[in-house]
């Protein structure tokens, strides 16, 4: 998206049958490029929708539109409503004209207008009907407000009479898309109930309501505790809107929870008060001398220039300042997306205000279980909060958890503790726990002090000891990683400083690693590989060996056993038998290229970048006919199976859609019959026809849950058709 000057040409209209249709584009984890389809185009989301005051235009609509391509805002039904000769206008020549702005245009029903002033006097269905006969592409059905101050049963009271005037105002919306606001105060039990029950009906978008006075009073905390408690419970086919959120400092950390819109007049509200918004809080005109960040409608002025202007013209400035800055955070929110680094942005903004780090800090340990660095217990100890809260957030965790994609590619930046629970790192570390398998009863031998490639540093060393009967593993600054996995993202592309990786081995956090990765009542050797001279020699003596002669192909074909095991979810006997007799094809620098079988097929290629494995068709059929459960017939809406061993998760299209899958076209939603539970974004899938016939190799791009309810866009993107 790019701003620029003169004017810019009016939206195409969506395809008919795509009306309010909402599709992902790229995601990471839960935050979402998506394109919402409407009659005046097509909204390009995460996105925010300037509040317009019909009666107050600060920034006109129309330059809006032009200048900043803005897709979609929202203005208020019942303002207009209200006012006699705005009614007359947008009744006679539609909302669209009465504003002059060509795109998607929201409206509000009265709803925070009953919050400020009381009461409205409009009724449920007629505010709707208003709303649809002047044109809107997104109405709002009255809701019932729900004050952070109110008890549970007002809040359980409002709750359920919104959901109750949801029906008719569905009906009255016909073919409006219908925003369905979710309420529930700060109860999540209540905004749970309210977000599976809203998701029950038709609505084409769930705004989350009641966060205005949340906001104002910067309880963050509580915000992300509502965020989490809505979104894990909304169909996750339908945008959620933000009401009233326009801070861009809040953007990061709701984007990575799956906020798809937001909603402000903070840019001319702030404005107006002299206040700039900023990535990381609000500034104020009065105190500066230099811009916090030089945005365009300010490049040729000084604050003090700004500050000696009439206070009409000072205003539109501020606005049209603090409305680049919003829509900069934005853009760079969503590059982030395309990056895969929305929860780092999320984590760096959260270190700019005290507000924000707090409900950072509870997100990332209240709910989780693993806290896995006695470092970081100390530092979070003071956010915690009582034992028995734990249950209840764990799950809407493991939801955000659960559709983090890994092994990714890139570095993992070092952010301090908070790089332990980055969701795709807590990902990463419980498919490791869950699906690897030790398979020597030995003395566990642990290599530490030394950062990677460790295959430089004891590549040689593990080739001369591993027909013996050891478990051996790296300790890295995220947990201890099996050395046949030494090269897997995240463990060996971590990017920090030397000290990290020098770190004494700490045998209490050792024995709760080794827990986890079910190795138990084992002699522990641990063994510094910070100084790499004479190591062998040290090794042999500390393990009272022999010389031993290298045995190469053992340690490849371990190596693929893990990566069969752990990528593939295959079962360890499987994994050990496909391996058996197999040769391999190998890189100029030393690393598996190709794994051919003992009949001289190529069934497999590690990726060098990241650590993954690639399945070629043929092996692709070898894991298919592995499978010892049936094909899936249906959705699991509970996304949180391991499964561990039954191989990768099965996708079964409908009959239709079957030739086009062999010849490599994608799985579109909407041909998509049912798939298994363990299904994971990013994640190789095997894609067959319901009787379990492969037709294709793919990369899922939803969870299970998604893969329910979603009917446009790509459900798995395929590498290679299966003839
Ligand atoms: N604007 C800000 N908050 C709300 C809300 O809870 N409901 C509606 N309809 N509009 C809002």
């Amino acid at each position: 998206m790019k701003w620029q000057t003169g004017s810019r040409s009016n939206p195409a209209p969506c395809r008919e049958k795509d009306k309010g249709r909402f599709e992902i584009v790229t995601r990471d984890g839960q935050a979402r490029l998506g394109k919402l389809h409407t009659a005046h185009g097509i909204v390009e989301t995460p996105c925010l929708l300037p509040v317009i005051n019909p009666n107050i235009r600060t920034i006109e609509p129309r330059e809006m539109w032009d200048k900043y391509g803005i897709q979609a805002l929202i203005t208020n039904s019942y303002v207009i409503w209200k006012h006699q000769k705005l009614k007359d206008v947008a009744l006679s020549d539609g909302v669209h004209s009465l504003i002059d702005y060509p795109g998607v245009i929201m409206t509000d029903s009265g709803t925070f207008q009953s919050y400020v002033y009381g009461d409205v006097e409009v009724g449920v269905e007629e505010i709707v009907e208003f709303q649809k006969d002047i044109g809107v592409d997104i109405a709002t059905m009255l809701d019932i407000f729900t004050r952070p101050d109110m008890t549970f049963s007002q809040v359980k009271k409002a709750v359920v009479e919104t959901i109750e005037r949801g029906k008719p105002s569905i009906e009255m919306a016909g073919d409006v898309i219908l925003n369905g606001p979710i309420q529930g105060g700060l109860f999540p039990e209540l905004r749970s109930l309210s977000a599976s029950q809203m998701s029950k009906l038709d609505f084409g978008v769930h705004p989350i309501g009641g966060i205005v006075p949340i906001m104002e009073q910067q309880k963050y905390k509580d915000l992300a505790k509502i965020m989490l408690a809505c979104k894990s419970n909304l169909s996750p086919n339908r945008p959620v809107h933000m009401f009233g959120c326009g801070h861009p400092m809040l953007f990061p950390m709701l984007i990575a929870m799956g906020a798809d819109l937001f909603d402000s007049a903070a840019y001319v509200l702030f404005a107006r008060d002299g206040r700039l918004l900023t990535p990381w809080g609000t500034e104020r005109l009065s105190d500066i001398e230099e811009w916090p960040i030089i945005m365009p409608v300010v490049s040729h002025v000084s604050p003090s220039d700004v500050r000696s202007m009439k206070k009409d013209e000072r205003t539109v400035l501020l606005s049209k300042y603090n409305l680049e800055i919003t829509l900069q955070e934005m853009s760079r929110c969503r590059q982030a997306i395309r990056d895969g680094t929305i929860w780092r942005l999320a984590e760096r903004r959260s270190h700019q205000h005290p507000a924000l780090r707090e409900a950072f800090l509870w997100l990332v340990t209240n709910p989780a279980t693993s806290s896995m660095d006695p470092l970081i217990l100390d530092e979070i100890s003071a956010s915690k909060e009582t034992g028995n809260e734990l249950g209840k957030w764990e799950e809407n965790w493991n939801w955000l958890v659960n559709s983090q994609f890994t092994p990714r590619n890139g570095s993992e930046s070092w952010g301090g503790i908070d790089t332990h629970h980055r969701p795709h790192v807590e990902m990463a570390r419980r498919r490791l726990f869950s699906r690897w398998k030790s398979r020597n009863s030995g003395d566990v031998i642990i290599f530490h002090g030394n950062n990677p490639p460790w295959r430089d540093k004891i590549g040689d060393l593990i080739e001369r000891i591993c027909s013996l009967d050891y478990e051996i593993f790296i300790q890295t600054p995220l947990g201890l990683v099996p050395w046949g996995l030494e090269d897997l993202n995240p463990w060996a592309h971590i990017e920090g400083p030397d000290w990290l990786w020098k770190r004494k081995p700490d045998y209490a956090w050792i024995q709760r690693e080794l827990e986890r990765l079910g190795v138990t009542d084992r002699k522990i050797v641990t063994i510094d590989i910070s100084d790499t001279e004479d190591l062998h020699q040290r090794v042999f003596e500390l393990l009272d060996l022999e010389e031993l002669e290298r045995t190469p192909d053992i340690k490849k074909r371990a190596q693929i056993v893990d990566k069969l095991c752990v990528l593939c979810n295959v079962e360890l006997d499987d994994a050990i038998e496909l391996c058996k007799d197999s040769t391999f094809v190998m890189s100029r620098t030393g690393r598996i290229r190709n794994v051919i079988d003992s009949e001289g097929i190529h069934l497999f290629s590690p990726r060098l970048a990241e650590g993954g494995m690639s399945l070629t068709v043929d092996g692709a059929r070898k894991l298919h006919a592995l499978r010892n459960c049936d094909t899936p017939d249906g959705f699991s809406l509970t996304e949180y199976s391991q499964h561990p061993g039954k191989g990768p998760a099965w996708v079964v299209v409908d009959n239709d859609a079957e030739p086009f899958i062999q010849e490599g076209r994608n799985v579109m939603h909407g041909f998509v019959l049912g798939c298994d539970s363990w299904i994971r974004p990013g994640e190789t899938v095997l894609v067959v026809n319901s009787s379990g016939k492969l037709l294709a190799i793919g990369r899922s791009q939803a969870t299970s849950r998604e893969m329910a309810s979603f009917t446009k866009g790509i459900a798995v993107k395929v590498r290679e058709g299966c003839p």
